[in-house]
């Protein structure tokens, strides 16, 4: 089966084609093509994403894209079309959405055309490693992005559900927030990453929020106003400390949860997705973190953590096969 995938809930206007090849319960599944446009240099100046300038180069790049998609790929016929309905911004969504039912309606009007939930995208792009040998299931999923922090039970492909979230920011914000005190530039998660590899992740106790909560929700708000008091207070403190120690914080509340969620529910993998998982500091907590407690370990290559279109295929393919229909329009606020 081919797989047409559109992806435009932030600012990275994305379009992949897939082939899905097996069973349900051991896809196999090849990217043919992951083309990705980012705005980051246009939002840059503003110091994070503006919507309605994210939705006017959706509309200069879809275009653009599809035209480098279709030209290399001759047989370009897809058996599914699918397109992010959310969560994300609702003017970049539309761009989105409006573009998949033109191309149908002008290419391929037989083709069958599905909404796909972001954050499902982001669960499934664990399925674009290359891996040997199937999934061992109980998962525990956790996805951290820009705009949420969940803790998910997967059984299979097809069956999930939530055990926990983000009670105000998402972790990947509070990484954005902590780059802005710090004067980084924007996007501010990998800019902290880099600065904190020159620190000392010691020097400063900050706080470890809802670490010992019984439940499996998250907390961030509260770690970001620490590191804002800390420099109001300590404008002298080395950058370099306080990213590494507000990053040692920010992870090992996740991996904690995390690892209690395996133990709790006898995992036998562990999965890691989102922008946030682009953090090696966070990947090789969780890979140390697995690997004590005989689990398997699995997270994306780097490309495939930020926003792309190929976890949306994957998404967008088993929510075919669930014969999930998510409606066709944008929904900002979409949960898994
Ligand atoms: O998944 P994503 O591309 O977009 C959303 O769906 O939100 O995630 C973007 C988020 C941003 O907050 C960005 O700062 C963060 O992921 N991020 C990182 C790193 N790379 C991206 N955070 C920490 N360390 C990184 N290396
Ligand atoms: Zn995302």
């Amino acid at each position: 089966m081919k797989v047409l995938a559109i992806e435009t809930s932030c600012d990275e206007t994305a379009l992949a084609l897939l082939e899905v090849r097996g069973s349900v319960r051991t896809p196999h599944i090849r990217v043919r093509k992951n083309l990705v446009s980012s705005q980051i240099a246009i939002h840059a100046p503003f110091g994070g994403v503006v919507p309605n300038l994210a939705k006017r180069e959706h509309l200069k790049n879809l275009p653009i894209l599809y035209q480098q998609l279709a030209k290399k790929e001759s047989e370009l016929k897809p058996d599914l079309i699918t397109v992010t309905v959310g969560p994300g911004l609702e003017p970049a969504l539309w761009t989105g959405i409006e573009f998949a039912k033109k191309i149908r309606k002008e290419h391929f009007p037989k083709t069958p055309l599905v909404g796909t939930n972001h954050l499902e995208g982001h669960f499934y792009s664990f399925l674009l490693t290359a891996r040997n040998g199937p999934i061992r299931w109980p998962a525990i999923a956790l996805i951290v992005s820009g705009g949420h922090t969940i803790l998910m039970r997967a059984e299979s492909f097809t069956k999930w559900r939530m055990l926990g979230e983000t009670r105000d920011d998402a972790v990947g914000e509070a990484f954005d927030k902590v780059a802005r005190i710090l004067n980084l530039p924007y996007p501010g998660g990998p800019e902290v990453e880099k600065l904190a590899a020159q620190g000392n992740p010691d020097v400063i106790a900050f706080p470890r929020p809802m670490v010992h909560d019984k439940s499996y929700d998250f907390s961030f708000s509260g770690l970001k106003t620490s590191v804002l008091y800390h420099m109001r207070d300590n404008p002298r403190s080395l950058k370099a400390d306080v990213a590494a120690s507000f990053q040692a914080a920010a992870i090992d509340v996740l991996a904690a949860k995390t690892a209690r969620a395996a133990r709790e529910f006898g995992a036998r993998t562990v999965l890691l997705s989102g922008g946030v998982a682009a953090n090696k500091a966070l990947r090789k907590k969780l890979s140390v973190m697995s690997r004590k407690l005989s689990v398997a370990f699995i997270a994306p290559p780097f490309r495939y953590n930020t926003d792309n279109a190929a976890m949306i295929g994957v998404a967008g393919y088993f929510a075919h096969l669930r014969k999930k229909r998510f409606p066709l329009r944008a929904n900002g606020t979409l949960s898994v």
